[in-house]
């Protein structure tokens, strides 16, 4: 039985939390594996909108079983307002539905207060985080300083691990000139929270492998891009995580053949949410015209999605760096009416031409996108469920992206309706 796992192939935002919702419905269990509430995931259920940052996407679905793995960093307190507000929406959120990984490292309030502190003494320079402290949480971790949820069942450990985490951080925010913290700063608020997330914490690799071995099928759903991946994207200007399906077995306690299917989600065009580079940006009214008609504002911070056209190089490379099986291409309604469309197809370099996108950063924000035009098409594709219902430019449109990335269209999204959603090869099939 194949499992699923679903990510990003361009910088985030790309629609995987409706693919995520679509495809549960053939999954018992959704599982994130690395991020955290720097995500933002919309759903759409007969007209209803539900926006999720740490929790898994399937949560809505209440009888599927949601799992924050080990590899995602933990908001304790993020947490509770997601599933406080989720559970005003009507949802059944408890532990029996919900489990978090003991062992996921927790982000706290030093780490947002430093993401925000770097961020501004970066000044035009900086990254253009979301401020939620997933950089910081992150380094902490691989630093072997991070306090983890299993910490907080012991109370002599924990006063411990504070201790040195702030020998560490103090040092930190002297050097900024920010106001230092105290051990109560830390310890207090996290003896508040912790008997209202403990009930949570699971031995997830445990119940992952019997899950497993009982035949269900579990779908991963992936944070961010692959551009926004810490090896593979546009680094410096990334997240501090894996966002590749490769880190979907070590980020949920996993070996590596859990994952059978690789669905990666692209939009019919990109965007991208803070600094760095972006060769097919529109900084001028197609720009604006299509982020108006698809509402490109960011779940997470609201900030303005930076437009441009689709990308064929970057995805075909996310669709090699991560193994990609197929595609869930998404959006492709905000592209009708227009005259023309273009797709980026190679890029010219200091009078070169390269079929793949460098990793040197200056290389990357100097590299001149060349495009092959297309002719849109007047009809609409917005709302349709099959594809006959497509005008045969847009047909058109979809097949020539499948053979410029090397990949096949599995799956196509023509509104956020949850049923909105073109099924051409199920991922979950043998
Ligand atoms: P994610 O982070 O990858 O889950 O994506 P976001 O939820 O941040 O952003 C995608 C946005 O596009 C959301 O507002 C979705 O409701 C919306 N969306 C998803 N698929 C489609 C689609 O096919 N057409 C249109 N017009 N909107 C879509
Ligand atoms: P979803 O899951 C789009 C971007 C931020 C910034 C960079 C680093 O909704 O696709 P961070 O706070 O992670 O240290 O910020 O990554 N970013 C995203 N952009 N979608 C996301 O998540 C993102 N999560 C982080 O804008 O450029
Ligand atoms: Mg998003």
């Amino acid at each position: 039985m194949a499992n699923v796992a679903v990510v990003g192939a361009q910088w985030g935002d790309e629609g995987k939390g409706k693919i995520v919702d679509w495809l549960s419905s053939r999954a018992d269990v959704v599982v994130r594996f690395q991020g955290g509430h720097n995500a933002g995931h919309t759903l759409v259920i007969n007209g209803v909108e539900y926006k999720l940052s740490l929790l898994p996407s399937g949560v809505v679905r209440q009888s599927k079983l949601s799992v924050i793995g080990n590899g995602v960093v933990f908001d304790p307190w993020a947490f509770i307002r997601e599933v406080n507000a989720i559970k005003d929406k009507g949802v059944s959120v408890t532990p029996e539905n919900l489990i978090v990984a003991e062992n996921v490292p927790l982000i706290l309030p030093v780490h947002s207060a430093l993401d925000k502190a770097r961020e501004e003494a970066k000044g035009a320079g900086k990254i253009g985080t979301t401020g939620r402290g997933i950089g910081p949480a992150y380094e902490d971790k691989v630093a072997r300083r991070a306090i983890r949820l299993c910490d907080l069942t012991d109370e002599a450990v924990l006063v411990e691990k504070v201790d040195a985490l702030l020998a560490h951080h103090n040092a930190l925010f002297r050097a900024l000139g920010a106001p230092e913290m105290t051990p109560a700063d830390i310890l207090d608020p996290l003896r508040e929270i912790a008997p209202q997330v403990l009930p949570y914490a699971a031995v997830v690799w445990k119940q992952l492998d019997e899950l497993r071995r009982a035949g269900k099928r579990i779908l991963f759903e992936g944070a961010q891009g692959t551009m926004l991946d810490i090896d593979h994207g546009t680094y410096p200007y990334v997240t501090s995580s894996n966002t590749v399906a490769g880190n979907a077995a070590a980020g949920s306690g996993m070996g590596p053949r859990a994952v059978g299917y690789v669905l990666g989600i692209c939009k019919a065009y990109t965007t991208r949410v803070g600094s760095g580079p972006f060769p097919t940006e529109l900084k001028d009214e197609i720009g604006e015209l299509i982020g108006q008609k698809g509402k490109e504002f960011g779940v997470v911070t609201g900030r303005k999605r930076r437009c441009g056209w689709f990308d064929a190089v970057m995805v075909r490379q996310a669709v090699k760096t991560g193994g990609i099986d197929g595609i869930a291409l998404t959006k492709l309604d905000v592209l009708d009416g227009f005259d023309e469309i273009k797709v980026c197809v190679g890029y010219r370099l200091d009078g070169k031409e390269l079929d793949y996108y460098p990793s040197n950063a200056g290389a990357q924000a100097r590299v001149e996108p060349i495009y092959e035009t297309f002719e849109g098409w007047k009809d609409t594709t917005r709302g349709a469920r099959s594809w006959a219902e497509l005008p045969a430019q847009a047909v058109k449109y979809v097949r020539h992206i499948e053979e410029l990335i090397q990949a096949p269209v599995a799956l196509l999204s023509t509104s956020p309706e949850r049923d909105d959603t073109i099924l051409m090869t199920d991922p979950f099939a043998d």
